[in-house]
């Protein structure tokens, strides 16, 4: 199932300001299928595991202490070359320089605090799924 499918997180910023449903149907609109998905509030165990490839970056205590700040939505995503259709639609990393019409550019606020998050690769997008959802959650919508 490698190249079909990503996983997203709409971030407490965007969540707790109320913009799950628009940010989803905005991915609907763009061919994407929801295949799995829940409201939960990381632990600081599981943004530090999450983000771990981050661990030396100079953002990395203050990105999980943004993401265990509020409930987040993580969602595996369904579309043909899922990855790089996401990280399209989504937009740069910082919304200054984000793609009029991405998500990034619509509804996030900062460089850190980005409405959403995309696997970056098939590898990262399978062990991501497998992060929040078991195997039988995914297949379960497909
Ligand atoms: P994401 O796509 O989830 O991957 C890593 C996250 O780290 C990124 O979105 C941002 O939320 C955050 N991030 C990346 N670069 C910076 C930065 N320079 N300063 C603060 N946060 C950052």
């Amino acid at each position: 199932m490698a190249g079909n499918y990503t996983l997203t997180i709409i971030k407490p910023d965007a969540f707790g300001s109320g913009k799950a449903g628009k940010i989803i149907a905005h991915l609907e609109q763009q061919g994407f299928r929801i295949l799995a998905s829940r409201v939960m509030h990381l632990t600081q165990a599981q943004a530090g595991e999450f983000y771990a490839v981050h661990r030396e970056r100079p953002f990395y205590g203050s990105l999980v202490s943004f993401m265990t700040s509020g409930s987040c939505m993580p969602i595996v995503l369904e579309k043909a070359d899922a990855v790089a259709s996401l990280r399209t639609a989504i937009g740069a990393t910082d919304p200054a320089q984000a793609d009029a019409g991405t998500v990034r550019k619509l509804y996030a606020e900062s460089k850190e605090r980005n409405a959403i998050h995309a696997s970056d690769s098939d590898e990262n997008a399978a062990r991501e799924a497998r992060f929040f959802f078991a195997e039988s959650e995914i297949l379960a919508a497909r």
